[in-house]
């Protein structure tokens, strides 16, 4: 087998054989998936070592997410939205069960990008709904990831997006978050982390607070700093700006909600509360497509009044049938103690945190709960990662693939931004199921498998 197989070129479309989002063609059709694990149609056994696209935080293959499927199937399959839903209702009652205390009213969507969108327009409808209609703008950060759809893509702060459709995206200013990276030799990072915060205060001034609608970001950095987790001081910070300047704060969990970090919401974990909360992931377990977006109560009251109307609504928002998986994923998360394992077993995972850094090509390896990313590079003291001819992605996954593990595409880091010499993030966000037995099998396979790719790339 060819194991250094590079980009395929052209990309082949939706529907063939390899999916356009694959960056590193998997000759692997698959056939089930069970637990934390997936069998190709020869018989291959994998471990889904990212849960998907950091997606999975249920066992796959749950019989009581297929049960609760099938009997909402055996009820209505859907309805439209004018007419009410008890799959709906059931949904948005118990998501206000488990969300910080202000955030109370949840809109449904289904996926990340709409729930991103969706948060945008109610920032910006908040605003209106006050008078302060020159409020428009959505700040959020470079080498951002908020979705594929044009709005979203003007949010993730990425010139390669600019390239095709710079004209159509929303122009707004984005700042640096939070970079171990960057931290002053010497400096405390509680201290840096203030220091970081005062970008977004800078950017608000120079752009005009009255202009500023809201800022977006996610909990656990982005690019080439994924996984970064910013001391608490640097989100209470933010939060401070925020409410100084008028500025709403959006938490995009759609990976880092339900459970992945060990509690219901990442930003918990900071003692802050966002005004809005944007999930999709999660929150399903990726059953069924679905998303929601949670607003204060605050940001809903002209809506619940009945003095502004919430511009608002997808055919498929709310669908009865991924209502129903989600209603049952947060009651699997709950019944089965999947935060707490989440926590448990991620103290466990970073117990391999120095055993991974003894790679020469590991160069960083950081996160929370069931997240770790690594940071892999060429070279740790100039931290330049491999020449795209080196094929040391492809390689590296299907080194991984023989050892029967399935990671996520590395799309961030060094090759979206080659201007900064940074390494490439790796996954490891397994389902949130996952046991120490099962941990210690991936991640040993883990071990074997960067041994395997630096004999070959010659490092
Ligand atoms: C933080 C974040 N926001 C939004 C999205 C977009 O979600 P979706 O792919 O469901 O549209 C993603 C997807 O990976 C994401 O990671």
């Amino acid at each position: 087998m060819d194991l250094r197989r590079n980009l395929p070129a052209p990309l082949k479309p939706e529907g063939d054989w390899a999916h356009i989002f694959s960056y590193h063609p998997m000759d692997v059709e698959l056939e089930r998936a069970e637990g934390i694990y997936y069998w190709d149609t020869e018989g291959n056994k994998y471990i889904d070592a990212s849960g998907g696209p950091m997606a999975f935080t249920l066992p796959h293959g749950d019989p009581r997410m297929k049960q609760a499927i099938a009997d909402q199937m055996d009820k209505f399959t859907h309805i439209h939205p004018v007419l009410a839903s008890r799959p709906r209702a059931d949904l948005c009652a118990k998501i206000a069960t488990i969300t910080p205390p202000k955030l109370n009213t949840t809109y449904l969507v289904s996926g990340g990008s709409e729930a991103v969108e969706t948060a945008m327009k109610a920032a910006r409808q908040h605003h209106v709904a006050n008078g302060k209609i020159e409020k428009y703008k959505i700040m959020s950060n470079y080498q951002s990831y908020h979705g594929m759809t044009l709005a979203t893509q003007g949010l993730s702060g990425n010139p390669s997006y600019d390239r095709y459709f710079g004209p159509m995206l929303p122009k707004w200013p984005h700042i640096h978050q939070y970079s171990d990276h960057d931290r002053p030799e010497g400096m405390p990072r509680e201290e840096w982390a203030i220091k970081s915060a005062g970008e977004l205060e800078k950017a608000i001034y120079f752009e005009g607070p009255h202009t500023v609608a809201a800022y977006i970001a996610t909990p656990h950095g982005c690019g080439s700093d994924y996984g970064v987790v910013a001391p608490k001081e640097y989100w209470q910070e933010i939060r401070r700006i925020c409410d100084h300047y008028d500025v709403l704060l959006i938490a995009d969990e759609v990976v880092t909600g339900f459970g992945r970090t060990g509690k219901w919401f990442a930003m918990e974990q900071f003692g802050v509360e966002a005004d809005i909360m944007t999930t999709a992931k999660g929150i399903s377990g990726c059953y069924l497509p679905l998303g929601a977006v949670m607003v204060s109560d605050e940001i809903n009251a002209p809506f619940e009044a009945g003095d502004a109307h919430f511009v608002h609504g997808f055919t498929n928002g709310g669908h009865p049938l991924a209502c129903a998986a989600g209603s049952m994923a947060i009651d699997i998360l709950q019944s089965d103690g999947l935060m707490e394992n989440a926590a448990a077993m991620g103290e466990h995972l970073f117990s391999w945190k120095d055993k991974m850094l003894e790679h020469r090509t590991v160069a960083d390896a950081r996160g929370w709960g069931l997240f770790m990313v690594l940071e892999l590079v060429e070279n740790k003291t100039t931290m330049e990662y491999f020449d795209q001819d080196k094929g040391a992605e492809g390689l590296f996954q299907a080194l991984a693939h023989k050892n029967g593990l399935v990671f996520y595409g590395t799309l961030y880091g060094a090759r979206r931004q080659p201007l900064f010499k940074r390494g490439l993030p790796l996954w490891i966000s397994p389902p949130l199921s996952i046991t120490k037995d099962q941990i210690d099998d991936m991640m040993a396979r883990l071990d074997d498998t960067l041994g395997e790719w630096e004999e070959q790339l010659g490092v």
